[in-house]
């Protein structure tokens, strides 16, 4: 099934919990929270008490994308905070099947993630283990970019890899999707789209229909 995954990166942090609403309302499967330490990329964005605090008012599927280096150090925090899913960039882990298990044994959903400039093989020790494989088609760190077009071949082929190894694994895409090329991100293999300014920007309801209509 194809999943929406509003990015909140890209709300407006104001009435973040009223924009939260309206997109679960509006149908949006998963919640996608960017968490980015300074480091890992150039920006900070948000931790714990935000999560902690939007999990009071919801009970949306909390898809944990996290931009920091060194994810183990925080796992334990992020599953307190109300974390459904935690995936982290193959680049950042010392020991990614290390990662991997650590999230499983918290009873979480797990992701694994890799920069436009990785290769697929940099995930092969871990494709066998996790829930899903998130393809960023932007470089990490900043909403609003445009979508790099290498990203489709990326996508088709990590399709092959799942397919040829038998597995069920759910493929997310996440950077500059909007209307115009999410038909061709779902065509290529994708199945959970991220979309953060396209979501936020202007008429939220109606920008939710519109992605829904194509996703069906
Ligand atoms: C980028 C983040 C994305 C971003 C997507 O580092 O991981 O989730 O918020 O935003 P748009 O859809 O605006 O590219
Ligand atoms: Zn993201």
């Amino acid at each position: 099934m194809n999943k929406l995954a509003p990015s909140i990166l890209a709300a407006d942090f104001n009435i973040l919990g009223e924009q939260i609403r309206q997109v679960s309302e509006a149908g949006a499967n998963y919640l996608h929270i960017d968490v980015m330490d300074g480091v890992f990329v150039p920006s900070i964005s948000f931790g714990f008490p935000l999560i902690e605090s939007i999990r009071k008012e919801t009970d949306i599927f909390f898809d944990c994308h996290l931009m920091i280096t060194d994810p183990d150090r925080y796992l334990l925090n992020f599953a307190k905070a109300g974390a459904d899913n935690i995936t982290v960039h193959i680049e950042a882990c010392k020991d990614p099947v290390e990662t991997i298990k650590n999230i499983k044994s918290l009873g979480l959903k797990s992701g694994i993630t890799l920069c436009p400039e990785t290769p697929l093989k940099d995930i092969e020790c871990v494709l066998d283990m996790v829930d899903m494989v998130l393809v960023m088609s932007v470089h990490p760190g900043f909403g609003g970019q445009a979508f790099l077009t290498s990203t489709f071949e990326k996508i088709e082929n990590l399709k092959k890899m799942i397919d040829e190894r038998g597995l069920n694994t759910d493929i997310e895409v996440d950077g500059g999707i909007n209307l115009k090329n999410l038909r061709l991100v779902l065509d290529s293999g994708a199945n959970v789209i991220v979309s953060g300014s396209s979501i936020f920007n202007g008429d939220i309801l109606n920008n939710i229909r519109e992605f829904k209509k194509i996703m069906k």
